[in-house]
């Protein structure tokens, strides 16, 4: 818990002064207006229902709705990644911002970044939502932000152009309306799923398509209607799955279930095992045919998969074999190295491509914001080239530093 250390202070102006001091010293937050919105917006009133220390908190959710399974399909973010998301953003006074999935209090932040000059619009596919941040929002003392009930793959074209468009559900296609719907110094902050890991993108414009100037590690609901991801799932046996939204990569369960009863063979790299969110992206774009690997605790404590894959690990599969990350205490330097585990017919070819790509990735590119994503939009080319990741409305290409 990041709240107050006096757990029996529950006022909460004293936790929400304590959330922006933590958000703060966890570089959360970096600029004075963005400080300033987070101390100005009651956060509780935007989650009646829930307990004022979970409203507070700086890195849990607070559940708003689930679907028929118990999977959350909204929540209020944590608090630190939308501090993260709107300093990406870089909102003046004035400026004109669309927000893609609605909650009520992030549009509430933004609204208090734009000032009176500037206008907020919010936009949820849901009702339920929309309705519930309305309210919010009017209860809170926010009722200059408009609230649209749409699809926000269609953009909101009435208020258009805008100077900052923020999606706040996990995105798999960058739909043609969010890049014409902004000014043409306009940028996009985007949580943008491929090969199921996340990351915040913001973009900016740059001649027809757009151009990063930052990312960094995000986690978010999946986008509903007509952007919904277009994802390949597999599942090995209990417990044991592999995730990709890449064509190319042949998912074959009976056969890789097959791999995982061979025997393991094991590859050290040598390279130190760091900056785990830069080397799993590197990992995910770098692999010539990835897929995630998801197993649970069942799976993990009977030596089946490495703990590794509790979270899920960037794999490289073929027909029959598969290889994914592992890492062992380095006993000489402290800290850990990364390795590879490899199962089937082909584990040796793959697990030497795994940890080439784990050493290139250590000796080139070991930082934090290596990559520079570019999003084209517009028909794919075929064959498609290897840094690209095909999207339903263009591609997006990685450069590494
Ligand atoms: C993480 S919640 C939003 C949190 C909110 N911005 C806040 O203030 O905390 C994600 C929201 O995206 C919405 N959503 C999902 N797909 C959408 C779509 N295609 N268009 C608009 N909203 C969508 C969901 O209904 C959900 O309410």
């Amino acid at each position: 818990m990041t709240t107050a250390s006096d757990s029996t202070v529950r006022d909460p102006d004293v936790l929400r002064a304590d959330m922006v001091r933590a958000l703060r010293d966890q570089d959360g937050i970096t600029s004075e207006p963005v400080a300033a919105a987070f101390a100005a917006v009651p956060r509780h009133r935007f989650a009646p229902d829930a307990p004022l220390e979970l409203a507070y908190d700086l890195h849990r959710t607070v559940p708003v709705k689930k679907d028929e399974h118990g999977l959350d399909i909204s929540v209020m973010s944590a608090a630190h990644l939308q501090a993260v998301m709107l300093e990406q953003a870089d909102i003046e006074p004035g400026m004109r911002v669309l927000e893609i999935g609605s909650g009520g209090y992030n549009a509430a932040l933004i609204q208090e970044l734009v000032g009176g000059d500037g206008a907020v619009t919010t936009v949820d596919i849901d009702r339920d939502i929309i309705d519930r941040a309305r309210l919010c929002l009017d209860d809170a003392g926010y009722g200059q932000v408009k609230t649209v009930l749409a699809d926000g793959e269609t953009g909101v074209p009435d208020g258009a152009p805008y100077d900052r468009i923020i999606v706040t559900a996990a995105a798999w296609v960058i739909p043609t309306s969010w890049i014409s719907g902004l000014t043409a110094k306009g940028r996009l902050v985007v949580p943008l799923t491929m090969c199921g890991t996340t990351r915040s993108i913001a973009f900016d414009r740059d001649d027809d398509g757009l151009i990063s100037r930052s990312y960094g590690l995000a986690r978010f609901v999946p986008m509903q209607g007509e952007g919904a991801a277009e994802e390949r799932k597999a599942m090995l046996r209990d417990g044991v799955a592999l995730q990709t939204d890449d064509v190319r990569v042949p998912l074959n369960a009976q056969a890789l279930n097959h791999a995982l009863d061979t025997p393991r063979l094991e590859r050290w790299s040598g390279a130190a095992y760091e900056l785990p969110d830069e080397l799993e992206l590197y990992l995910t774009l770098n692999l010539s045919s990835a897929a995630r690997l998801h197993a649970d605790k069942d799976a993990v404590e009977h030596g089946l998969v490495e703990a590794s894959a509790l979270y899920g690990v960037p794999a490289l599969v073929s027909e029959d074999s598969i290889a994914y990350r592992t890492r062992r205490e380095n006993e000489d330097t402290g800290g850990f190295e990364s390795g590879v585990i490899a199962h089937g017919p082909q584990a040796e070819a793959l697990a030497e491509e795994y940890v080439h790509v784990l050493r290139r990735w250590a000796q080139d590119h070991r930082r934090r914001g290596a990559a520079t994503f570019r999003y084209l939009p517009g028909a794919a080319p075929t064959p498609l080239p290897r840094d690209a990741v095909r999207r339903r409305h263009g591609i997006v290409t990685v450069a590494w530093n």
